[in-house]
């Protein structure tokens, strides 16, 4: 007899869908390469591989059911990615990462192990039902989905640093660019004062991550806010007014990096003639003639530096919150891997909150100037206590918003991300404020 298999339970199955996302990002490395560092801040590409399984084990180890442990010691070497702050890198060398075949051996292993005990959950409807053990469950799959889905989103911003030669390159896509067009990319809207919420209830019954809970009212003074990102045309003006060798744009900690960095432009810039100055852009698969209504991706350094410039500054995350309104969040956009890489900032014009400002959602993530918190009434989930509250230091900032890369459901107006301040390569850009 011909039978369908049981569809899974809606959570499985979107772990199931994930689980093809972060797969094809890996596909995408010549298999020769998937040992090399793109960023010196972070693992080997290997790591990841392992890491996204021995993350979803870990996890629901004896939280969600019983999973046997068959592989203790690769458990742990895959249980968490880095995020050292200036200074000490990895020194680790290829050779001490296990081989290929073992390390997906272990995540084929770990998913047959967790698919089998996933089922068998779902069919006795312990997840899904209502109650709180149903509850329960549909958290830790959630942190799944999610934690899975954000890795395909950094490892795709890591994969991007990859030399071209290193990739396999057959997912070139066609350059959406209109050109800079006179000033109007750079107007600004202005947003009453009144109330920003930021977070969201703890009983309103949707996941979220720790630092989304619970609820906080900020009273934000009326300002003005830049209509769109801003563009590689406009910080291209930046650079030519000599904006790098400045001293006074920069606050003291991001002219020592600047320095010691010796950094002259974006991470993704290059001139190929030094002097006669026309700049490409490296693109996930290609190098282009730098499209000028594109975001400029840029660290918070280079955000803040170049506001200063303006006489404006970043919005806060209060600021940032209060400008979107009503938009209608993930309605239209570049997000949801819809591009590998940006597009013009102008170019979702339904993408556009109730004061006027447009493209908040998708396209870039978008610096603040509020250093990541909790907030108010902040708890740790007890099965991740370090998954936000390790990054409460003063040494990273709130970006908001998303990227091309940035899945649908990560899109909720409360959803917060951070990065430190001097990091160069996430899909991150800004607007200012005044
Ligand atoms: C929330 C994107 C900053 O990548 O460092 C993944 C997400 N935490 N595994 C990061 C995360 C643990 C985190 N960010
Ligand atoms: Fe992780």
């Amino acid at each position: 007899m011909n039978r369908d298999p049981a569809p899974h339970h809606p959570l499985v199955q979107r772990l199931i869908d994930a689980r093809q996302v972060t797969d094809a990002l890996f596909s995408i490395v010549k298999p020769e390469f998937l040992y090399e560092r793109p960023i010196r801040e972070r693992h080997r590409i290997v790591f990841y591989i392992g890491h996204l399984e021995a993350f979803d084990r870990n996890l629901f180890d004896q939280r969600l059911c019983d999973l046997p442990a068959f592989d203790p010691r690769l458990d742990q070497l895959f249980a968490f990615g880095i995020d050292p702050v200036d200074g000490g890198f990895p020194t680790d060398q290829p050779g001490d990462w296990p081989s290929l075949d073992t390390v997906r051996a272990y995540g084929s292993r770990a998913r047959e192990q967790i698919d089998r005990e996933l089922d068998a959950l779902t069919d006795s409807a312990r997840v899904g039902r209502g109650g709180t053990q149903a509850d329960a469950s549909e958290q830790l799959l959630n942190v799944a989905i999610e934690h899975r889905l954000m890795h395909a989103e950094t490892l795709a911003y890591m994969l991007h640093q990859l030399p071209l030669e290193q990739k396999v390159t057959d997912l070139r896509e066609p350059v959406r660019t209109r050109g800079e067009r006179g000033g109007e990319l750079s107007s600004m809207v202005g947003v009453p004062a009144g109330a920003a919420l930021l977070g969201m209830p703890r009983d309103g019954g949707r996941f979220g991550w720790d630092n989304e809970f619970g609820e906080m009212r900020v009273d934000v003074p009326a300002f003005e806010i830049d209509r769109y990102m801003v563009t590689n045309g406009a910080f291209r003006q930046f650079i030519e007014a000599g904006g790098y060798r400045e001293r006074e744009w920069w606050s003291d900690n991001d002219w020592a990096w600047r320095q010691a960095e010796q950094i002259e432009h974006p991470a993704c810039w290059s001139r190929p003639d030094e002097d006669q100055g026309a700049w490409m852009l490296r693109t996930m698969f290609d190098e282009v003639p730098l499209p000028l209504d594109w975001p400029v991706y840029v660290s918070h350094a280079e955000a803040s530096a170049y506001a200063r410039w303006t006489g404006k500054a970043l919005p806060t995350e209060a600021q940032w919150q209060r400008a979107a309104q009503g938009a209608p969040h993930a309605a239209s956009g570049n997000f949801d891997f819809r591009s590998w890489d940006p597009q013009p900032v102008d170019a979702y014009p339904d993408n556009v909150s109730a004061f006027g400002v447009e493209g908040q959602f998708g396209n870039g993530w978008e610096w603040t100037s509020t250093l990541f918190d909790a907030l108010p009434g902040f708890e740790a989930f007890p099965f991740y206590p370090g998954y936000s509250a390790n990054f409460f230091d003063g040494q990273h900032y709130v970006i908001k918003g998303g990227s091309s890369r940035t899945a649908r459901c990560m899109l909720r107006p409360a959803f917060r991300n951070w990065f430190q301040p001097h990091y160069q390569h996430v899909y991150a850009g800004f607007r200012c404020v005044r």
